[in-house]
């Protein structure tokens, strides 16, 4: 299957890349920025991603000079187009203006990779470093007023550059600009489809286990359903076994459903480890979200060694199986110069020992999550698991907020001229959410406000006004109950508890059931339900937070303006559980505001 190189120089639209590729039709693959020209020999077109480095730093990551030998067509992309041409004799500078955001491109040689665009084009730029002199053989294909060299090329040697991002929604006619470079410039073939690749997987899990037992790790999510019903289609019953940890921050009835449906797609074989104590233990006095994760990360990292290690007393006939997909084998280090994102937990050390002895399967590594959707549709699984919205490894116990001491609301003087001028009531909690704001993480106080709940396009602009205008403020909630007076309300002194988890796994239960009934699952592309130490002043009970997004990826997300009377349906339900005082609807964009709260 020859496809396309993706060459990682550490930038974090790398995947972006290798994704739109993949959904025209044609393999990709992501590969070390320094792999070796010989690696390279077996693709039809080589594409170099952006990244954060100038080429010109000590160290800044390179391609292998006899990369440009091997005579396959070279697309740069932003660092890419800056690495080729310094490569090559041309010279880089840091620009006297930065480019970051939405510009316009003047075209002037529209054939070849700028096939089928207009003389003037919206593109997405975000760079310092600009090509100054172009190497011999190339030549200009396109400027913007802050950047003559946004295009380049030397045809002869089929060798691009783009300064810009066409792989990001923002660049209108990005995908045809990469239509144009795989199939005029690489000729490249569309024959990659998810959906058929069952067959071929099934093959690959027979050759790894060899007879062997194989133990999955499963999570009741979508990738490793899937993943396991290709084991359970590739061996014999008897060979495989579900390993699920219960860590107690999974949904109402998570582990009972997740049995009923392994029975119910014939798929055999599941044991549940409940490690529920150990976790709530190990969080019962942290308020601080990333203590948490490290926290849960850690124990589940423990978790496992010590199940492959009790499986490891048993003997070394088995193999451990896992729904790990492409971004978790990349994100983990799987190419050098993205090594630094973040370890996941399907990569711990005892897990990589396996990998060596290869007595490790893990069938939708070379996967992208949607790619896994349309495989599981393929195997026939049902919608309803295809589609599953997604769930955060750590669960509720980052929807659970926690407050080391009791607080009253207070008064901010901007948020309450913007919303006084709206005729709402206005203040700040103690209560901080994480939020991403130029482009670095946040951790601020939330911001609320209460009145008439008449339209939710006109509060979105409002709560945008608000965390425009005020930059210690990145998250701003509605309360529903309108005649709350919003300043009067108080924070608890609250921790992570079995209680407090309980009442937020039925409220989430409650919610998710209405949104069923009502048909609106797909129209929300998740919905956190977020449990708050808030109450009336008169009051020590909880608040709940309802948080439904509309997103493409994760990345960025609307917040999804519901129909009011099903947010009112929802609201009066959840009052009827004991202990809820309060609920308000996250009225917040990502960014300013992340999606989870911790
Ligand atoms: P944020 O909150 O960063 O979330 O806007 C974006 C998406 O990532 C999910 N998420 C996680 N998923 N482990 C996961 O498997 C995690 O630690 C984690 N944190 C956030 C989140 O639910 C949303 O879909």
């Amino acid at each position: 299957m020859p496809g396309i190189a993706v060459l990682d120089s550490g930038g974090q639209y790398c995947h972006l890349i290798a994704r739109k590729i993949r959904e025209l039709g044609v393999y990709s693959e992501i590969l070390p920025i320094d792999v070796s020209a010989q690696r390279l020999k077996e693709f039809g077109g080589i594409i170099i991603s952006g990244g954060p480095h100038s080429v010109y730093e000590h160290n800044a990551p390179q391609i292998k000079a006899d990369v440009f030998k091997l005579q396959k067509p070279v697309l740069g992309i932003c660092y890419g187009h800056q690495l080729i041409t310094q490569m090559l004799g041309g010279e880089v500078k840091a620009g006297k203006r930065k480019e970051y955001g939405i510009a316009n491109i003047r075209i002037m040689e529209s054939d070849s990779i700028f096939s089928g665009l207009s003389k003037n084009e919206q593109i997405w730029m975000s760079h310092g470093d600009s090509v100054t002199k172009l190497p011999a053989g190339f030549r200009t294909l396109g400027g913007t007023e802050d950047c003559k060299n946004a295009a380049v090329a030397d045809f002869e040697r089929r060798i691009y550059g783009l300064q810009f991002h066409p792989e990001v929604t923002h660049t209108t006619r990005g995908t045809t600009i990469l239509e144009n470079f795989l199939f005029k410039i690489c000729k490249a073939k569309q024959n990659w489809d998810p959906a058929g690749l069952g067959e071929k997987i099934i093959a690959q899990i027979r050759q790894v286990a060899k007879g062997r037992k194989v133990y999955f790790l499963v999570s009741g999510g979508v990738d490793s359903t899937v993943a396991y019903t290709l084991c359970s289609r590739a061996l014999p019953h008897e060979s495989l076994e579900g390993l699920y940890v219960d860590t107690g921050f999974m949904r109402k009835n998570e582990s009972v459903d997740l049995r009923n449906m392994f029975r119910k797609l014939g798929l055999p074989n599941m044991r549940i480890i409940d490690a529920s104590s150990k976790f709530l233990n190990a969080l019962g006095d942290v308020v601080d979200p990333e203590e948490k994760r490290n926290r849960i990360g850690k124990l589940f990292f423990e978790i496992q060694e010590e199940i492959v290690e009790g499986l490891e007393s048993k003997s070394k006939n088995w193999v451990l199986g896992q729904g790990t997909i492409y971004p978790d084998t990349i994100e983990s280090g799987g190419t050098s110069a993205s090594a630094v994102i973040k370890t996941h937990h399907n990569r711990v050390p005892a897990i990589l020992k396996l990998e060596k002895e290869k007595r490790l399967v893990e069938p939708l590594r070379e996967l992208y999550k949607d790619e896994v959707r349309k495989l599981g549709c393929s195997l026939g699984l049902p919608k309803s698991l295809t589609d599953r919205h997604p769930f955060p490894g750590p669960g509720l116990a980052i929807r659970v907020l926690c407050a080391e001491e009791g607080a009253t609301a207070r008064t901010h003087r901007k948020l309450r001229r913007i919303a006084k001028a709206v005729g709402y009531s206005s203040c700040i909690l103690s209560v901080r959410s994480v939020g991403v704001q130029g482009d670095s993480r946040s951790y601020s106080n939330v911001a609320v406000i209460g009145g008439n709940a008449a339209d939710l396009t006109a509060i979105s602009k409002i709560s945008t006004n608000i965390t425009n205008q005020c930059i210690d403020i990145n998250r701003v909630i509605f309360c529903l109950d309108k005649s709350v007076v919003v300043g009067d309300l108080r924070i608890h002194k609250a921790f992570l508890t079995e209680e407090r988890l309980n009442l937020l796994r039925e409220t989430d239960a409650t919610v998710h059931k209405i949104l069923g009934d009502r048909d609106l699952m797909l129209d929300v592309w998740q919905f956190p339900v977020v449990l708050i130490p808030v109450s009336r002043a008169s009051s020590n009970g909880e608040s709940i937070v309802l948080r439904p997004v509309c997103s493409i990826n994760g990345m960025t997300a609307e917040f999804s303006k519901l129909p009011l009377p099903v947010i009112r349906e929802m609201e009066k339900e959840i009052l009827k559980l004991d202990g809820v005082d309060l609920v308000f609807f996250d009225v917040s964009n990502k960014p300013p505001a992340t999606i989870e709260w911790e």
